[in-house]
């Protein structure tokens, strides 16, 4: 089967996710794109085989054209989107945030699980990294103990102009939030940011470095260094440690040069290069779900635990203090699924 795919937005993301479906992986077709700017999506439409430009996100969901959606949108946007897929019965790949408040990733929640099924994965695609995995298989395999601490590494060479100091926490630390839930299989119970020297090569309105510190439910800490003008390159750092050994990420680059008196080699120049192989296996994975009518990967509660974690960690940079976290109790319906990995399904 060939799976029809709406996507619904357009901008950056989206037509990298429109180039994967249609080049890259296999199993599923772009039959309809939408976008508030309508003339971005015509143009993308013109660009692919049989695929149409609808003029809403609604009219894409409820197209018979249309097996499964794909959410691109700005971040507010997402529930409406998500809320409409699954009113209609139909998977969605929502990229994160699934919503940007605890009250809307809730609603999700009680849609969901009204439904009675699985339809939503979130794009938390780290999951998906060959990294990330072999580490996870290491600490689920028990080799190393059990895991005490994550030091985590997220450096940016540069931010664009219209970033803000909340944003990393809640664009660029999210990331790390998801990976710590996933490889401690664990929730955050408690967070609190410490904030270093400023870079003197940030802008004038940014805090960077910041030092988000969570703790996990069974005891576990974790330490995110998120340095978002770092200049040298795009350097994603990762290392567990466990009562009687470490796991850590290796370096990405497959060769190492030797000359001049040094040795090195290449350190990824952004998260598209680091991270590439990941999308792909992310999207994959999904379609080869989606065609069997499940879900998979990182579900609406890994969606809702992030955005709860970040919303209190935004309150710990502005309070200094540190600040406890609780979320709701976990529905059935995700305690086969979360934290367990991209591999179950529903
Ligand atoms: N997983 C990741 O690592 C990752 C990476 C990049 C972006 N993202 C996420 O993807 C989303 C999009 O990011 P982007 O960088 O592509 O942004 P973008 O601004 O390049 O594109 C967003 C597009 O959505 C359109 N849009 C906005 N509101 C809409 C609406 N209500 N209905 C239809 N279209 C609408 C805009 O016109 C624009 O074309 C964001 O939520 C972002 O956080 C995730």
């Amino acid at each position: 089967m060939t799976l029809n795919i709406g996507v619904i937005g357009v901008g950056m993301i989206g037509q990298d996710h429109i180039r994967r479906i249609t080049q890259v992986v296999s199993g599923a077709r772009v039959t309809a794109v939408t976008d508030v700017d309508l003339d971005r999506a015509k143009a993308i439409a013109a660009g692919l085989p049989s695929t149409k430009a609808l003029q809403t996100g609604q009219e894409l969901i409820d197209d018979p054209e249309v097996d499964a959606a794909i959410v691109c949108s700005w971040g507010p946007t997402h529930e409406e989107y998500v809320l409409a897929s699954i009113a209609a019965g139909k998977q969605v790949f929502c990229e994160k945030p699934l919503a940007t408040t605890r009250e809307a990733c809730e609603r999700i929640l009680d849609a969901e699980t009204a439904a009675g099924k699985r339809l939503v994965m979130v794009g938390f695609m780290r999951r998906y990294d060959e990294g990330y995995r072999a580490m996870k298989a290491v600490i689920d395999g028990g080799e190393i103990g059990a895991p005490l601490m994550f030091h985590s590494g997220h450096r940016n060479p540069s931010v664009p102009g219209h970033y803000t100091s909340d944003m990393i926490i809640n664009d660029t630390c999210v990331h790390d939030v998801d990976v710590a839930r996933f490889l401690l299989d664990d929730e955050i119970v408690a967070a609190r940011v410490l904030t270093a020297r400023k870079n003197s090569l940030a802008s004038e309105h940014l805090t960077d470095p910041v030092l988000f510190i969570f703790e996990m439910a069974g005891g576990a800490l974790v330490d995110v260094e998120a340095s978002i003008n770092i200049q040298y390159a795009y350097d994603i750092r990762g290392e567990v440690v466990g009562e009687r050994g470490t796991v850590e990420l290796a370096e990405t680059n497959p060769v190492v040069v030797k000359g001049s008196g040094r040795f090195g080699g290449r350190v990824p120049e952004d998260w598209r290069e680091r991270f590439i192989r990941a999308y792909d296996t992310e999207f994959q994975e999904w379609i080869d779900a989606a065609s069997r009518g499940e879900s998979t990967g990182p579900s609406s509660w890994d969606g809702y635990a992030a955005t709860v974690v970040c919303d209190a960690g935004l309150k710990a940079m502005q309070s200094g203090e540190r600040v406890e976290i609780s979320l709701r109790e976990q529905p059935e319906l995700y305690r086969t699924t979360t934290i367990t990995g991209p591999t179950g399904t529903d």
